[in-house]
């Protein structure tokens, strides 16, 4: 039996998660209905979006963009130094982190996970690192966490690889999916950094304490992160719960909810 994305949500006991009262997700107005009320007339099209279109949108990015750049194009030298990864190209930085041997995780990790999605888009999305469905996969956010992370974008009207870009901080898979190590996410960090100077991003969503905590500098719980709209850079940042966090603690689904109406209304709100 093949199972669709809603079946496993719904196996989780998170499907369906959150609605938008409008019909119109994308719309600048945002009226927010409780993430656990069940009242709600008209299911939005966040919630009802098919996942034969996010399927669509993922095997567009997978032959538009990622694929062109998995290739052989440049291959630059595994002890690559953060002062060239600071000026590389995409071709230059996808084919540097594939190689990477900057870090001892290139002994473990199957393969490297740049990222995924749409090199122009106005939407960031950061994880932490990896894990085992990411590392044998080569895409980030894959596995159930990725399923739901999917569900949080699309309830504000996003679709990966739509106007959206997704990222880790660290490219490699910590083994046993243990904490990263700050060794780890210093050598690690230049790839980021570069993603994010290249796809100029107007919105980053760091998802989790990890992302946030290091894409901001801080070492601020996230509880006290979250809720309000900081900067990286000089882009708006919004913090939310990871959401392999939520999988454990559905109760903050709320909490999460709010953390991605801000994110959107910000995003409007740069818009107009
Ligand atoms: N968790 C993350 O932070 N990133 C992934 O890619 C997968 C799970």
């Amino acid at each position: 039996m093949s199972l669709t994305r809603q079946d496993r949500l719904q196996a989780l006991g998170l499907w369906p998660i959150w609605r938008l009262r409008t019909a119109t997700p994308v719309e600048p107005e945002l009226a927010v209905e409780h993430p656990l009320a069940e009242s709600s007339a008209a299911l939005t099209a966040a919630s009802n979006m098919p996942a034969a279109v996010i399927e669509e949108a993922r095997l567009r990015v997978e032959t538009e963009v990622a694929a062109p750049l998995r290739p052989a194009l440049e291959r630059p030298p595994a002890s690559v130094g953060s002062d060239a990864i600071e000026t590389m190209d995409w071709a230059a930085l996808n084919a540097a982190i594939r190689d990477c041997r900057r870090c001892e995780l290139a002994k473990t990790r199957t393969q490297a996970v740049p990222g995924v999605g749409d090199i122009h888009a106005e939407w960031l999305f950061v994880g932490e690192a990896p894990g085992a469905n990411e590392d044998r996969q080569g895409e980030p956010f894959v596995g159930d966490a990725g399923q739901l992370l999917d569900a949080m974008m699309a309830a504000i009207g996003l679709a990966r690889g739509r106007n959206v870009f997704i990222a880790n901080v660290l490219k490699s898979r910590p083994p046993g999916n243990r904490d990263p190590k700050p060794e780890e996410v210093a050598t690690c960090m230049p790839y980021l950094e570069r993603q994010i100077e290249l796809i100029q991003p107007k919105l980053i969503v760091a998802l989790g304490r990890f992302a946030a905590q290091n894409l901001l500098a801080t070492d601020t719980p996230i509880g006290k992160l979250r809720g309000q709209v900081h900067r990286y850079r000089g882009v708006p940042l919004v913090v939310t719960y990871h959401p392999a966090y939520l999988l454990r603690n559905p109760l903050d689904k709320a909490k999460v909810w709010e953390d991605l109406v801000l994110a959107r209304r910000t995003m409007n709100e740069l818009k107009q």
